[in-house]
This record gives C-alpha cells, sequence and structure tokens, in this order.
C-alpha cells in the first residue's frame, strides 16, 4: 500500500500524520518506508540529523542516485526514510520539458520491489509537480482536513486534481479516507464542523478524529513520533487509533 497524504493548504497536520502514521505502524510490526517530497523537510528533520545526509529523494528523481542509496534507517525498528532537503525546491525546473515528469517518483519506486509493507508520502502545500508525482505513484490518497472555519475551502481543487490523475495516470488511485486533525471538542463551531465535513465526505471520514494537543506540536523538536515523545497523551491515542484503523482498512 502506497498513501500519499495530501492537502494543497498550508498547517492542516500532513507531516504531523506522516510522522505518527509511520512509526504507528512500523510499531505494529509493518515495514514501512516513509518518502519525504516536501522542500520544507519536517518529516525528515524529525527522524535524522540533516547534516549526516549525503543523498537525498531529489537525487533520486533526477537520476542522480538510485532509491537504496538515499534512503537511510531511523531509530525506530521497521521504519526507514527516504531524506528530503530544500534542493528539492529545484524539481520542478529539472523536470521541465521532460514528457515523463509526472511519472519520475513511480519508476524510481520500481527499484524497491516489495521490501515495505507500507510507503507513506508526506507532501507539501501545493498541487505542482511533486504532489502529482506522489498521486502518480500512490495506491491511496490520505487527505487530512483542520478542524476549522475554512475547513472544506480548497477541497474541491484537491478532488479534481485525483479526479484528473485517476483519468489520465492512475485508474486505481482510492480515497483511502478523510481525518479530521486539529480539533477542539469544547466547542459548538468544532462540532459543527465535523457534521459538515461528514456531509461532503460521508463514510470517507475516519471515525477516528485528531484533537488539538500540545504535545504534537512539541514532539518533532525533541526528533521523536508522539509515542516515545509522551506515550500517554491524547495525541498518542489518537495516532494509534487511526493506524489501527487504517490497518483494519487495507
Ligand atoms: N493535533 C495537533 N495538535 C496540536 N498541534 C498540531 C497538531 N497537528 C499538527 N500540529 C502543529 O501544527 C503545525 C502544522 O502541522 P503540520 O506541520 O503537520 O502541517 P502540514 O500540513 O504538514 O504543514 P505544511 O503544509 O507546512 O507542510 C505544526 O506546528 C504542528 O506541530
Ligand atoms: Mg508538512
Amino acid at each position: 500500500m502506497i498513501i500519499t497524504i495530501a492537502n494543497q493548504k498550508g498547517g492542516v497536520g500532513k507531516t504531523t500524520t506522516a510522522i505518527n502514521l509511520s512509526a504507528g505502524l512500523a510499531y505494529k510490526g509493518k515495514k514501512v518506508l516513509l518518502i519525504d517530497l516536501d522542500p520544507q523537510a519536517n518529516s525528515t528533520i524529525t527522524f535524522v540529523d540533516p547534516h549526516s545526509l549525503t543523498v537525498s529523494i531529489f537525487d533520486v528523481l533526477t537520476d542522480k542516485a538510485g532509491f537504496e542509496e538515499a534512503i537511510v534507517n531511523t531509530e525506530i525498528e521497521n521504519l526507514d526514510l527516504a531524506p528530503s532537503t530544500i534542493s528539492l525546491a529545484k524539481l520542478e525546473r529539472e523536470l521541465l520539458g521532460d514528457i515523463d515528469s509526472h511519472f519520475k517518483l513511480k519508476d524510481k519506486l520500481s527499484e524497491l520491489s516489495g521490501e515495505y509493507d507500507y510507503i507513506i508520502i508526506d507532501t507539501p502545500p501545493t498541487l505542482g509537480i511533486i504532489t502529482l508525482n506522489a498521486f502518480v505513484a500512490a495506491t491511496h490518497v490520505l487527505v487530512p482536513i483542520q478542524s476549522s472555519y475554512f475547513a472544506l475551502e480548497g477541497t474541491d481543487d484537491l478532488l479534481e486534481t485525483i479526479e484528473k490523475v485517476k483519468y489520465r495516470s492512475n485508474p486505481s488511485l482510492t480515497l483511502l479516507g478523510v481525518v479530521i486533525t486539529l480539533h477542539d471538542r469544547r466547542t459548538a463551531l468544532g462540532k459543527d464542523i465535523v457534521e459538515q465535513i461528514k456531509k461532503v465526505f460521508k463514510d470517507k471520514v475516519f471515525k477516528t478524529i485528531i484533537l488539538k494537543n500540545v504535545r504534537l506540536e512539541e514532539s518533532p523538536a525533541y526528533r521523536e513520533s508522539i509515542y516515545t515523545f509522551a506515550p500517554s497523551s491524547k495525541g498518542a491515542k489518537d495516532y494509534l487509533s487511526l493506524t489501527e484503523e487504517i490497518l483494519s482498512r487495507g
């Protein structure tokens, strides 16, 4: 299963979900590869010291290195990482004029031949060439939606892009589900927003709702997933529950 985590809105919990879903699946005994496709490299920085990296996903996508050369182990057993660096921001320019530019990641992934049970892809907040590569390469899309007044703004463009990719290049691409993030269940507005999202996405909305939890915000700074940083926090409980729901769907 190759799961692309995408939403072109910034700050909705893509990276937090990528990190803690990958770690959760690894703790459940699955062999997991987390691919960081965001030039901001937030997933990468959570798991490895960026100064220790010599090869990144940018080198793979521009044919300068093989996938195996870029992949590094993390401190979590069963979890490997294909790291990003800021140089990934140059990808669009590098691939300009290449008729296969949307297929780069998919082609490169064929080098990995079934080593991983789950590949999780973290994407930047755009619908540009990087995210398109992630849609073409994936079997599933997971959309985090922030529980806020403007929650659904932009989801039309996102769904339209996914439909286009399905039609043109990846017919079996499936919406795995929508996960509501950064939710505040104490407010009436919060409840309304959840209802609105459920009206649009129906049974695609995960039962698990990720609550706002300050421990989730802190954990990347300490280079840890939520499970070791604050194992008894609400954040750990929520992401474990999401992990289990995804295991049961896949
Ligand atoms: N459930 C949560 N509770 C509290 N803070 C959270 C939660 N989820 C994410 N955050 C924080 O909100 C900010 C945005 O989250 P995150 O980086 O995961 O979003 P993103 O969608 O990956 O952002 P970008 O679009 O910039 O890549 C971060 O500071 C993160 O630590
Ligand atoms: Mg991010």
